[in-house]
């Protein structure tokens, strides 16, 4: 038994990933693996550079920056990378390229999850729901008042989706029956079928700042979108307008949104993502009563993260074949 399982490829999994996708590595009996058992903090990237050396294949997670020493400590058996996330800017792309190792990863699982979740941190955001929780349990709840805590409504709005893939339809198709009135969206090009879906007006990057009373970020990030959502964006904005972040903190410029937020520029924002994560506790956004910050939660139900797990394990284990992966990220 031994000796047959030392034949087996060798594989790291990063961390204590969710039950359906360990049981499909145990399972598969493809593969021997190791693990970082704990959810509760990242593997130290000392240890990590000790575990990949020699693997075949290497599961992780979004904490893991995946570049070039990363993949010399591994060497050259490394022939799949697997993450368990649908963005992949902690992947240093061109190296795994240059290396010739095959990437999966986990988009579709988890349009759902973030974008119900994008809808409750902006139904939040505008209507203000946490300083309003807040005041009706520390005292603040005088009379009712005819202008207290009052927000804006997405009915008869526009709202302006950055980015439109898979996760700016979803959003815009749970968005419609709050009686939107227009759905606008700018990307690098026009993307006509998705925006036939939702009904939706391409527009510049200018005409989107200035137009939309809520607008939501749904773009990878890339070097060409780093810190796209700063002084020039918010600038443009109205002073009634709410901004939702569900894709990543690096999108935005914080000091820029901080200066919008706290000078009114824009009304409120809503961030799921921010730079760094953890947010440390004493960020000045934290100050900002028009600004609601999530723990970066998005895909966080026990379905999606399940769902997310196993696709991630399937792709591992297709790419360790040599066969196609369901998800495998075009290099
Ligand atoms: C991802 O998958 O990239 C999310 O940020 C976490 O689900």
């Amino acid at each position: 038994v031994q000796r047959e399982m030392s034949t087996l490829p060798r594989v790291y999994v990063t961390r204590q990933i969710p039950p359906e996708g360990l049981k499909i590595l145990r399972e598969s009996g493809q593969v021997q693996f190791e693990l970082w058992d704990s959810d509760d903090a990242p593997v130290p990237r000392k240890e990590l550079l000790q575990k990949v050396k020699g693997v075949d294949g290497l599961v992780c997670v979004l904490t893991e920056k995946i570049d070039a020493e990363l993949l010399d400590a591994a060497g050259p058996n490394l022939k799949v990378l697997s993450t368990m996330s649908v963005g992949f800017d902690h992947l240093s792309l061109d190296e795994l390229k240059k290396r010739g190792i095959r990437v999966g990863y986990t988009p579709d699982v988890l349009t759902d999850s973030v974008a119900e979740l994008t809808v409750a941190l902006l139904l939040t955001t505008s209507r203000r729901l946490v300083e309003a929780t807040h005041e009706a349990k520390t005292g603040g709840w005088g009379t009712w008042r005819t202008l207290w805590l009052c927000g804006y409504e997405l009915a008869n709005s526009t709202v302006g989706i950055l980015g439109l893939g898979r996760i700016g339809v979803a959003i815009a198709e749970r968005l419609a029956p709050f009686k939107v009135k227009k759905f606008i969206y700018t990307d690098i090009a026009p993307r006509p079928e998705l925006a036939s879906i939702i009904n939706a007006e391409y527009v510049s990057f200018d005409e989107l700042a200035k137009q939309s009373d809520f607008l939501t970020v749904c773009c990878a990030l890339t070097p060409e979108t780093k810190e796209i959502c700063n002084k020039d964006l918010f600038s443009k904005m109205k002073n009634t307008s709410i901004f939702i972040n569900t894709s990543r903190g690096g999108v935005v410029n914080q000091e820029d949104l901080y200066e919008a937020l706290s000078t009114g520029q824009i009304a409120g924002a809503g961030l799921d993502v921010t730079v760094p994560e953890p947010l440390p506790t004493n960020h000045p956004l934290f100050t900002l009563k028009n600004c609601v910050i999530l723990p970066h939660i998005a895909s966080a139900s026990y379905t999606t993260r399940n769902a997310m797990s196993a696709l991630a394990a399937n792709n591992l284990l297709l790419g360790l074949r040599g066969e196609p992966m369901i998800k495998e990220l075009k290099l």
